[in-house]
């Protein structure tokens, strides 16, 4: 609060300002990564990284398919093709091998993409080594879409590290947030700057008003910033309450015919942003969508697991590679409430549900 309200007694409420430097100094220092630019979103990081790789019409782009729609869209607004790779059941995200079969496919049709967007899902990072490998093996950059995995690490490195630039989102759901806002890293300092540049309406150096590219109006507000950096001092706090909300689920609710949990991978440490489970009809005697209703009837608000990009109208007809393991979580799975000002009581209360759900169902039968 000291922070934000310095933004305010500075009177320094115009976009830019000392907050916006400080903020991507420490979000960089955090996370392990050289440089970084904060901007008013995540969906804005990814399109520019788009546009500074160089995605033109008609170039393919390969995306996790389990995400929700913002990994995708920046492709179709450089006017590229979305290519969707199914998840791997053991961690929900991309899966290595069926990247590699994709790639291997792209090359022997001459034809690679020109990128890889890989999405770090629910607080999980996906498997770098494995992705980096095949990447690597065909020149292919990786975007790390960390949007929904700040906090989390990959064999004890921090998410959002990994690729060739690596993508936050501060939007109002996440671990943290700015009310709306993204951060853009790489190792790169001169992408950095660029990506500076054009979220700046691509001004050229010059007294007066004057542009040879065609820019955004991308950049963050000097008092989001000043929000961001007191977000940033609770940020692992608040992974700590992820995590114990996963716990507390798990005690309760793993041990109910059917439930399965989303699988916490060996390789890092999960965020656990949000807590899913799947629930097998047959095993648990109701479905997904009468458990959400049940919880819905009582007001606490669970949401289905994201609708894979491969089954979305906007994406029909894209390729996709795979498709049935991210098909079968969404059919299957729910996000519970996963908050992290959520208390006992509240836990309490939704695992009640979800238990009296399974008895009742198991009585009819
Ligand atoms: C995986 C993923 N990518 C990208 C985004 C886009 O971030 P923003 O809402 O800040 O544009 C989000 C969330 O909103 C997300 O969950």
């Amino acid at each position: 609060m000291d922070i934000v309200n310095e933004a305010f007694a500075s009177n320094w409420i115009a976009p830019l300002g000392p907050h916006v430097d400080a903020f991507e100094r420490e979000f960089a220092e955090l996370i392990g990564a050289k440089h970084a630019v904060a901007l008013s979103s995540g969906s804005a990081a990814l399109h520019l990284t788009l546009r500074l790789i160089g995605v033109e019409r008609g170039d393919e782009v390969l995306c996790s398919s389990l995400t929700f729609c913002a990994s995708a869209n920046p492709i179709v607004y450089e006017g590229g093709r979305p290519v969707f790779i199914d998840a791997d059941r053991a961690t929900w995200t991309m899966d290595p091998d069926l990247l590699k079969l994709e790639l291997q496919a792209c090359a022997a049709r001459g034809r690679l993409p020109r990128a890889v967007i890989v999405v770090d899902l629910y607080g999980q990072s996906a498997d770098y080594d494995s992705i980096l490998n095949v990447c690597s093996e065909y020149d292919v950059p990786v975007i790390e879409d960390a949007a929904e995995a700040l906090g989390a690490t990959y064999k004890g490195k921090m998410a959002g590290v990994f690729g060739k630039a690596g993508v936050f989102s501060f939007n109002g759901n996440k671990i943290i947030t700015t009310s709306g806002g993204g951060m853009l890293v790489s190792e790169d300092e001169n992408f950095i700057k660029r990506a500076r540049f054009l979220a700046t309406q691509a001004r050229d150096p010059a007294a007066h008003y004057q542009h040879s590219e065609i820019g955004y109006n991308y950049r963050l507000s000097n008092v989001l910033a000043a929000i961001g950096r007191g977000q940033l001092r609770v940020l692992l706090d608040r992974v700590a309450a992820r995590r114990r909300n996963n716990r507390l689920y798990r005690e309760s609710l793993s041990g109910l015919p059917g439930v399965e949990f989303m699988p916490e991978a060996q390789y890092g440490r999960s965020t656990n942003w949000l807590s899913c489970i799947t629930i097998d009809p047959k095993a648990f005697g109701a479905t997904r969508e009468d458990v959400r209703l049940a919880l819905e009837a009582v007001n606490i608000e669970a949401r289905p697991v994201w609708k894979p990009l491969h089954l979305q109208p906007i994406f029909a007809g894209c390729r996709t590679r795979g498709g049935q393991v991210a098909q079968e979580i969404f059919e299957d799975g729910l996000c519970l409430p996963s908050g992290s000002n959520l208390t006992d009581e509240d836990l309490e209360r939704v695992v009640g549900i979800v238990q009296s759900i399974a008895g009742m169902r198991r009585h009819k039968i």
